[in-house]
């Protein structure tokens, strides 16, 4: 039904103006009486076999929405009943701020991809958290990042803030040093800015009565090298695990005429990369640390892939635009298929 009808519709127009008015469908219908209940009974897989607790956290089941398509925290309950497990809000900034210019959203229909330069728009912090106060029992994710005019030496600041405000209100925390959207974040993934930010948020969290989870969000571009650090600074500052990964600069193997756009590409043309890094951490490590597994999932058999690769749970984005949310019911389905 999804790819029949309703995808050859929305992909007539811009990608930006259509993501906003699903979001306000589907806010409509969830209001109408009978239609939550509905899209639960379509899509939600209620089983105790697909029950995962990952770093002490319980989820219903292992398969998510991952950060940058509810940054503000407005539409997690509704999404919710498309059968995810839990919904990963963010990336939120201290302060709102208008990301890039328009247009800076692009589908690459011949790829099963997109390409995107949002630049951490969202409203700040603050407003999210107001909306998180009226969350029913959603498993929520807190991705934080840094304002574009903050300078990287003062970044472990606006993270500080997003930690601080959100604690509360998230299930677990994502740092997120790894989106090509911002000027210079990445550079925050060497090991000595890293292992301060991380460290110091680690802090902050053991100040606390009881802890939150507090996990890294890496590129899929780094080296082997690199992943070696990351394996040794999540294990000296003891962070609770890693999602892989986030969009990739690479342009490999491209089909669409619209390739070339800059920004982080998503989708098909990931599924393989965030694969081998997830292998790559999982190995390496000797499974010392839970992973998220997230980059082109746009099938059951991809999911399983990941989780086989050595990843606890998984998120979807892209394949969520691209199939609908049948995916997240076929995934779940073929979970337990394999169980
Ligand atoms: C339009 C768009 C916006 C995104 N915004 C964020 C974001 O704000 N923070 C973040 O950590 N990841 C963001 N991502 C990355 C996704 O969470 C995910 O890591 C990546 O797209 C790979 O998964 P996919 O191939 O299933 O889309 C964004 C992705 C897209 C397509």
């Amino acid at each position: 039904m999804y790819k029949l009808f309703i995808r050859p519709l929305l992909f007539c127009f811009d990608p930006e103006k259509v993501h906003y008015f699903t979001f306000s469908l589907i806010r409509f219908l969830n209001k109408i009486l009978g239609f939550s209940s509905l899209f639960q009974a379509l899509y939600e897989v209620k089983d105790a076999r697909l029950e995962r607790e990952v770093f002490g956290i319980k989820f219903k089941n292992p398969v998510g929405l991952a950060a940058g398509f509810d940054k503000d925290a407005k539409l997690y309950q509704e999404l919710s009943n498309f059968g995810f497990g839990f919904i990963e809000i963010g990336t939120l900034t201290p302060v709102g701020q208008e990301g890039n210019p328009k247009k800076r959203l692009f589908r690459l229909k011949e790829d099963n991809a997109i390409i995107n330069r949002m630049g951490f728009n969202n409203g700040g912090v603050k407003e999210a958290v107001e909306r998180l106060k009226k969350n029913k029992g959603v498993l929520i994710g807190g991705n934080i990042g840094k304002n574009k005019v903050t300078p990287n030496e003062e970044a472990v600041k606006d993270y500080e803030i997003c930690f601080e405000a959100l604690f509360p209100y998230v299930d677990y925390f994502v740092v997120n040093v790894s989106s090509p959207n911002t000027p210079n974040l990445r550079e925050l993934q060497d090991k000595k800015p890293l292992t301060e930010l991380l460290q110091t948020l680690q802090n902050q969290n053991n100040s606390k009565p009881k802890q939150k989870p507090i996990l890294l969000k890496i590129a899929p571009d780094l080296t082997d090298e690199q992943l070696l650090d990351i394996i040794d600074i999540v294990n000296e500052t003891k962070i609770a695990g890693v999602i892989a990964t986030n969009t990739t600069i690479s342009r490999q193997g491209l089909q669409s005429e619209n390739k070339s756009e800059m920004g982080g590409l998503s989708g098909k043309p990931l599924t393989k990369r965030s694969t081998e890094v997830i292998r790559f951490l999982s190995e390496k490590s000797n499974q010392s640390f839970p992973i998220i597994g997230v980059g082109g999932i746009h099938t059951a058999e991809d999911a399983i892939q990941k989780l086989n690769a050595g990843a606890s749970l998984v998120q979807l984005y892209t394949g969520f635009i691209y199939e609908g949310p049948a995916l997240v019911k076929a995934i779940n389905k073929k979970i337990l298929e394999n169980s």
